[in-house]
């Protein structure tokens, strides 16, 4: 049977966290409790919790830095954020909305309404989850064509969200890019197995032949308006900044951000994979060419800016690199990019 929803009520206010478990607890919701930012981080941590009810003038870490924490740690980010405050002025909200929360309620709350608001972004939150799952699921299953990619398009999912929040872009794009961005290559899926697992370079036939896998990508994502950015990431990764990629030629910012962020993060990801011809290359390596270039790679292929968000980055995507790595096997093919 699945466990009661867990709500964690955050209040500097021992009166209004004795309020709220009382008005949660029958109607079903395990609820936990902490008196201030720091505490309820803790708990966070230390509890798989459903979602967040957070009231926002506290001491030690006011509400907004509590939520925008939450919203920036891939790890909790999916968790909703109901914001409770009596400060119902129109900047407290806008903060609020900029800090990634859900909801917002007024003290003093009308009860009912509170279990209604709670009970909606639950479900919703449930339904997002099936949806996210079913995006990597649908991942997955272009892999199995391929040659073995560990956890390739799991990292490359997490390079972007990285790069996203670098970027300055809002969270919401950081999580549908943080989602999304792993169906780039779902179109290998139509990509007959003997080029994908070819062990060493492509004649010029196979190659236009995989090239194929971005339109392929495009179609099998179709037009649904949720699935846009991974639609525009598949059909685009392969795009570059100087005009020279395909399957467009598409020119600076006319290749949309999410597939210029999603580009870099493929290249790093394959440059230490890649296992046919070149040997992968360790983080400097890769790094190095990125950025100075080699036969087939050149700076120019990328967003100046995304370039410099990556370089900043750099030692954050090795250490992502390294704590995902599938028991260091090789995979993905740089040729085959
Ligand atoms: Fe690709």
């Amino acid at each position: 049977m699945k466990r009661s929803h867990r709500i964690l009520c955050v209040d500097d206010e021992d009166f209004n966290l004795d309020l709220l478990e009382a008005l949660l607890r029958p109607h079903g919701y395990e609820t936990l409790a902490a008196q201030n930012g720091r505490e309820a981080l803790a708990a966070l941590a230390a509890n798989p919790v459903d979602l967040v009810l957070l009231d926002i003038n506290m001491p030690v870490m006011n509400g907004h830095e509590v939520c925008r924490r939450i919203k920036s740690d891939p790890q909790l980010s999916h968790i909703p954020v109901i914001m409770i405050t009596s400060l119902d002025s129109k900047e407290n909200k806008m903060a609020g909305m900029e800090a990634g929360a859900e909801e917002f309620l007024s003290k003093p709350f009308d009860q009912a309404e509170l279990l209604l608001r709670i009970a909606n972004i639950l479900r919703s939150a449930e339904y997002e989850e099936a949806f996210e799952y079913l995006i990597l699921a649908l991942a997955r299953a272009a892999e199995a064509n391929d040659i073995d990619t560990g956890n390739h398009i799991l990292r490359v999912g997490e390079y972007a969200a990285l790069m996203a929040r670098e970027l300055k872009h809002s969270e919401k794009f950081t999580e549908r890019i943080h989602t999304q961005a792993t169906l780039h290559d779902v179109g290998k899926v139509h990509i007959p197995s003997h080029i994908l697992k070819k062990p060493g370079r492509l004649n010029e036939e196979e190659m236009e032949e995989m090239k194929k896998h971005t339109t392929f990508g495009a179609m099998i994502i179709g037009d649904h308006p949720h699935l846009e950015f991974g639609r525009r990431i598949a059909l685009c990764h392969h795009e570059r900044w100087d005009g020279t990629g395909y399957p467009a030629g598409l020119k600076g910012a006319e290749i949309p951000i999410e597939a210029r962020i999603t580009a870099i993060c493929d290249c790093y990801d394959a440059l230490r994979n890649s296992r046919v011809y070149k040997p992968n290359y360790d983080h400097d390596g890769a790094v190095a060419i990125i950025t100075k270039g080699d036969e087939r790679m050149k700076p120019e292929h990328f967003d100046p800016e995304v370039l410099a968000a990556f370089v900043k980055l750099a030692p954050r995507f090795d250490e992502l690199y390294r704590t995902m790595k599938d028991g260091g096997k090789p995979a993905e093919d740089l040729e085959k990019k």
